[in-house]
């Protein structure tokens, strides 16, 4: 078998039938079919694959996300006016408003199934290898995707409370269009340089947990067919270097150039 027909990422064959996931645990044909009716989920709507489509619908929000902070480059004038603007123009939408419980939902999700299937698969393979080979066949960061998801959780508790909670409960100051200023908010965040740091090492950590996510999703969903394999690559590696350095971008160039 020559080396076009692996998979870069997990050096799984791409030509013998169905591509593995290393993520999910082979089950026997025993278990299969022993496996109780009652399992609620089950077949094609498997823990697995609403990873994935959490995961898409997540990679979807923070292109958007991305898009309205990228706003904050503007010059100054420009950029507080028109955050502001645009953050009104959001919180006086109700589709925006039901899109966010939605979000907030997934995010559980997303973190719920991962715990699950982490647990799975800890319970079939017990909770240490005698002797660790799994380096061999696959990146570092796919084997530490719950620590990495972690980081973010925890990067996402402090954004919430800085962010979300105090535009839904604190008092924002008022602009001199009387616009909520929820840019004078984030200006003053990012003064902090340790906050920084913290933040632009949380977005290292989204940016591997990303990497890993989304070549996982394309083979969860199958789209990871030999002949798509080197596009869902380019792809992939793009999308997260692109979204990890964007978010970091902006409370840098807060800091250095705006605080
Ligand atoms: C440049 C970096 C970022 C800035 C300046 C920023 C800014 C903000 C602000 C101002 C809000 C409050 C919006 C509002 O309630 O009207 C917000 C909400 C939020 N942010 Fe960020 N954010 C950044 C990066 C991120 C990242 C990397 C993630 C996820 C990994 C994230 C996830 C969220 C979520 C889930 C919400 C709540 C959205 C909602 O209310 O529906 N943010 N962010």
């Amino acid at each position: 078998m020559s080396n076009s027909d692996l998979d870069p990422e997990t050096n799984l064959s791409l030509v013998d039938g169905p591509v593995e996931n290393p993520d999910i645990t082979p089950t026997s044909k025993e278990a299969v079919e022993l496996r109780p009716a009652k399992n609620w989920l089950s077949g094609t709507l498997s823990q697995k694959n609403l990873m994935a489509l959490t995961g898409l619908f997540l990679c979807l929000f923070l292109v958007v996300h991305l898009l309205g902070n990228l706003q904050l480059l503007l010059p100054k004038e420009a950029a507080q006016w028109q955050f502001n603007f645009y953050s009104k123009l959001l919180s006086e939408n109700i589709f925006i408003h039901l899109i966010s419980y939605l979000l907030f939902a997934t995010i559980v999700a997303h973190a719920v199934y991962a715990l699950l299937i982490t647990i799975r698969n800890r319970r079939a393979h017990g909770t240490r290898y005698e002797y660790d080979r799994r380096g061999v066949s696959s990146k570092w960061y796919s084997r530490k995707m719950g620590l990495l998801g972690t980081v973010i959780l925890f990067f996402l508790i402090i954004h919430l409370r800085d962010f979300w909670y105090e535009v839904q409960f604190g008092h924002l100051p008022i602009d001199k269009d009387g616009q909520e200023d929820l840019y004078t908010l984030v200006v003053t965040v990012y003064r902090s340089g340790w906050y920084v740091l913290i933040y632009v090492l949380c977005m290292v950590a989204l940016g591997y947990h990303l990497l890993h996510g989304f070549f996982s999703a394309a083979r969860t969903l199958g789209v990871c067919h030999p002949r798509f394999v080197g596009w869902v690559r380019v792809i992939g590696w793009i999308y997260s270097v692109g979204i990890s350095a964007g978010f970091a971008l902006v409370p840098i160039y807060v800091h250095f150039a705006l605080s």
